[in-house]
């Protein structure tokens, strides 16, 4: 049986994570049997934190590159292990440190301030960087009065309308995010009329502007411990529903768009996660010139949160 086969490999997980001094960090968006074999799980602002703070020797990272890349350039002396190597985050990707260098020499008096969601070469081309959870009080820390926001548009968009300064956003965007529809969200709405309704910043403004918050995921699992919420509309990732069912089982969660689904985060299993706790592979690392501007941006973002 599944769960029998589950319950023996994560017994073999705890086992073998003794061994190697490892600590295993899990995103929100992780399958649920991994999220339960996770020592943290987490947004990427609380488990980029939690690796920064961590004694292991080995960090595994249940998630996707740039979260583990966060990792490597917070702890140079941990070896980070991504379980499966080619999980990544199709919205990094639409950034390049060549574009970049190229939008920096046409605004330079523009203080550049990219999303975690991006390569370790973006981030070494950046000022600072900043999460879903910190991306207003980051905008708002800064002096300048001109804002390059890289690569997230409905991120950056909604910061834009938190505070006031001259932003110049970047054309990426979440295509998991962006499948979640303003006509799904009043849908929802009309059928769950006491429901509150909690979105993702990187949705679309459309839809940001329809629900009661716009949320990180680690947000959104405070958010619905609150007394006052009872029913809550979920606009993210359909990952997320199984954390808040289990923090809450009293309470109903409702996901926006099934169509919700970031297949990159799915790829993260628990054989996998045992290989790679065998054979300490596969390893991101990010080289040290990169990995040493990169951290000015990253250190920059956790001074001011
Ligand atoms: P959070 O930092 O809010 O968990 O978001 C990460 C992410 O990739 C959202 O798509
Ligand atoms: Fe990237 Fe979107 Fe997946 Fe988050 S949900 S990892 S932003 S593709």
């Amino acid at each position: 049986m599944v769960v029998d086969n589950n319950a023996g490999l994560a017994d073999k997980i705890q086992s073998l994570k003794r061994e190697r001094r490892a600590v295993i960090l899990a995103h929100n968006y992780q399958l649920g049997e991994v999220q339960d074999i996770a020592d943290f799980v987490g947004d990427s602002l609380e488990l980029s934190q939690i690796a920064a703070e961590s004694k292991a020797e080995v960090i595994i990272f249940c998630g996707v590159r740039f979260m583990a890349e966060t990792a490597s350039i917070l702890c140079p002396d941990k070896k980070v292990l991504l379980p499966e190597a080619s999980a990544g985050c199709p919205m990094a990707d639409m950034a390049t440190a060549k574009e970049m260098r190229r939008k920096k020499k046409e605004l330079p008096q523009a203080v550049v301030v990219c999303y975690v969601n991006s390569t370790a070469e973006v981030k070494a081309e950046s000022d600072i960087c900043c999460t879903s959870a910190n991306a207003v009080e980051v905008a708002r820390s800064l002096d300048n009065e001109q804002v390059i926001f890289v690569p997230d548009r409905f991120l950056g968009h909604y910061v834009s309308t938190k505070v006031k300064k001259q932003f110049f956003l970047w054309n990426g965007f979440c295509p998991t995010h962006v499948r979640i529809s303003p006509e799904d969200i009043m849908r929802l709405k009309n059928e769950y009329p006491e429901a509150k309704v909690v979105v993702h910043p990187e949705c679309r403004p459309e839809v940001i502007s329809l629900a009661d918050e716009a949320l990180s995921t680690g947000g959104m699992c405070r958010y619905a411990r609150r007394d006052d919420v009872e029913q809550m509309v979920v606009g993210t990732e359909i990952g997320m529903l199984y954390r808040l069912k289990k923090e809450n089982p009293q309470k109903r969660f409702i996901l926006a768009s099934e169509q919700a689904i970031c297949p990159d985060m799915k790829l993260i299993t628990l054989e996998k996660v045992l290989h790679s706790l065998e054979t300490m592979s596969p390893e991101v690392r990010v080289p040290d010139d990169i990995r040493r501007r990169a951290k000015v941006a990253v250190d920059r973002m956790l001074e001011v949160v």
